[in-house]
């Protein structure tokens, strides 16, 4: 996960507070890529932030013991770019597929977590990418699909957009996207772009993609309407709906990395009644 950025589009809210820390509604903004990648089966997770905000988040999550997963922390010095994540996670991708997430994307739905766990199950190499139909594409990466149905062009914020379908901010690549990206050159603004990565495995024939169903909504929190715009999504799912969007320890005790023991020892500990209150009807709706 890569959880860096100035959060300049937040000041004065991010002047001495990472952007991934602010609340959407009733939890930290990370917390809702973190529960996205855990129901969609990931539990091993390095997540990279930048000199300043890194201690704040290690803070936050530790080592994810508690909650039956594995957190290791990187720093990403300066601001290289979102494909300087695969440089920073060598070691940590070794020689298995990867997964990224940006910390500021909140997926919210839970049919979300179906796609993912369907496509990393079936993931063979190459990239995949999760396309989101939006009505102002020149703020994304933007894809083209043919008639074919396979991606004709992808394309980073263009002023003339060639569909309304965004690249969102979750990618899958084979090992190699390390030392693609340790070939790739960097952009006019100096940076490893995540969209000339994505480029090259459509040049190689290898990018696919799955369009993100309408009972998603996808936010990109990086500005205060967004924000606002995730925390009433978030209050309308989880109130009114009962969707456990976004609570990392239900989802990792309804994966099974975390027993029903630790869990309610998770539950004592947490100050906040109503937190706590929606932890134990998690506990108590297990099995229904
Ligand atoms: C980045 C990517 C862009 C992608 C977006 C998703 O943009 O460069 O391709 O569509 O994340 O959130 P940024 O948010 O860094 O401007």
């Amino acid at each position: 996960m890569l959880a860096g950025g100035g959060g300049s589009r937040l000041y004065p809210a991010t002047k001495s507070v990472s952007k991934q820390l602010l609340a959407v509604y009733d939890k930290p903004m990370i917390y809702y890529p973190i529960w996205t990648l855990v129901t969609g089966g990931i539990r091993e997770i390095l997540i990279i932030s930048t000199p300043r905000d890194l201690p704040a988040i290690e803070a936050l999550l530790g080592d994810g013991a508690s909650l039956g997963l594995a957190l290791t922390y990187a720093v990403q010095t300066n601001p290289g770019g979102i494909a300087e994540a695969f440089l920073i996670g060598k070691e940590f991708i070794g020689d298995q597929p990867v997964t990224l997430i940006l910390g500021d994307n909140l997926f919210i739905g839970e049919q979300m977590s179906v796609a993912i766990e369907g496509n990393l199950a079936t993931f063979s190499g190459g990239a995949q990418i999760y396309l989101k139909e939006v009505p102002d594409p020149e703020r994304f990466g933007v894809a083209e699909i043919g008639p074919g149905g396979t991606i004709t062009s992808i394309v980073e914020k263009p002023e003339a957009p060639r569909s309304n379908l965004a690249v969102t901010g979750l990618y899958t690549y084979g090992p190699d996207v390390v030392s693609l990206a340790e070939r790739l050159p960097r952009s006019a603004r100096n940076e490893l772009e995540i969209t000339d990565i994505n480029a090259a495995y459509l040049d190689a024939g290898t990018l696919r993609y799955s369009i993100i169903s309408h009972a998603v909504q996808w936010i990109d929190a990086g500005t205060p309407d967004a924000l606002v715009a995730g925390s009433l999504a978030v209050q309308t799912a989880t109130r009114d709906q009962a969707s456990e969007l976004g609570y990392v320890e239900i989802a990792a005790y309804r994966r099974g990395y975390l027993t029903r023991e630790r869990l309610l020892a998770v539950i004592d500990q947490t100050p906040s009644d109503t937190y706590a209150e929606r932890l134990r009807l998690a506990v108590e709706s297990a099995g229904r």
